[in-house]
């Protein structure tokens, strides 16, 4: 559980999470459905969804002929999705178990992609180039703990009138208690900045179990979240509140097209997910 606020050190807390995170590759090899990537037409579920949000604010709706640099890219699933768009895409992650999984899938499919392994609050300085749309979806923000360096590498890796795209679990959503029989508060919405310890062996994809089982995580309220990215230079274009989320976050959560959500009676309760899409000024 995530109760514990706690003190931790970026530094360690970080190489806590990266431990964590290189056990759930070979579990999320196995449970992300890589098999269907054999099909030339196949991209995510999330990633369809995001090119679907994106697709107004992007030159002729497609990111075709893009430069695309996705941060958190994890094994790449939704990176060679973008790629099979027509996207030239890199993706940034800290795990190199996550991505020799990716560089591994993208050779079998024959996609052309670059990895970069960083940490995302270093990324401008770890990048070549510069990218017409940063994007980032699923999983995210809660894994740092400065947003505004987060943001000021979003800001440095676009190019002047390049598109930054973020979808991620709610704020909200992650202050209820996803063990309770009906909606209930549990932990704070605003984070004050300290760190939440969890403990768990399983991971959302898959039902193995991984050795390193603590991780640290941040709250991050809307505010904080939209005042970053403003705070960065980027212009707010759209901000959307969803009801679906691509994993199961409490057994409550009933399967719905495009994910899970709360039972029918309760959908319209609380925001399951945000879509920020804003765009660097100067073109
Ligand atoms: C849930 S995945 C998100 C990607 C995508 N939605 C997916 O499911 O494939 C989170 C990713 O963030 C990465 N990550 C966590 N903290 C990071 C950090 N500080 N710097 C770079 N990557 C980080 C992890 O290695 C993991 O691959």
């Amino acid at each position: 559980m995530g109760d514990k606020q706690t003190d931790i050190t970026w530094e360690l807390a970080r190489a806590t999470n990266l431990d964590n995170w290189e056990d759930r590759v070979p579990l999320h090899e196995a449970a992300y459905g890589v098999a269907a990537f054999e099909d030339p037409g196949h991209l995510s579920e999330v990633a369809r969804e995001d090119l679907m949000a994106m697709a107004p604010f992007l030159p002729g709706g497609s990111v075709a002929a893009l430069d695309v640099c996705h941060l958190q890219c994890h094994i790449g699933t939704d990176t060679l999705s973008l790629a099979r768009a027509g996207a030239r895409v890199t993706g940034v992650d800290f795990s190199p178990a996550a991505l020799e999984s990716a560089a591994g899938l993208a050779e079998r499919l024959g996609l052309s992609a670059t990895w970069v392994a960083s940490d995302v609050l270093d990324a401008r300085a770890a990048v070549a180039g510069d990218f017409d749309v940063v994007y980032t979806s699923i999983g995210t923000i809660t894994w740092l703990d400065d947003l505004h360096r987060w943001a000021a590498q979003i800001a440095g890796l676009l190019r002047a009138g390049g598109l930054f795209y973020i979808r991620d679990g709610h704020p909200s959503l992650y202050a209820l208690d996803e063990d309770a029989e009906s909606l209930q508060l549990r932990y704070p919405y605003f984070g004050g900045g300290a760190a939440q310890l969890w403990d768990e062996s399983t991971t959302y994809a898959g039902d193995g179990t991984v050795a390193h089982s603590r991780t640290y995580q941040w709250v991050h309220p809307m505010s904080d979240i939209l005042n970053a990215l403003i705070g960065a230079g980027l212009k707010l274009l759209r901000v959307d509140e969803g009801k679906t989320l691509p994993w199961r976050f409490s057994t409550r959560m009933v399967e719905v097209p495009g994910g899970f959500a709360w039972p029918e009676e309760e959908r319209d309760l609380v925001p399951c997910t945000y879509t920020i899409i804003a765009r660097k000024g100067g073109a």
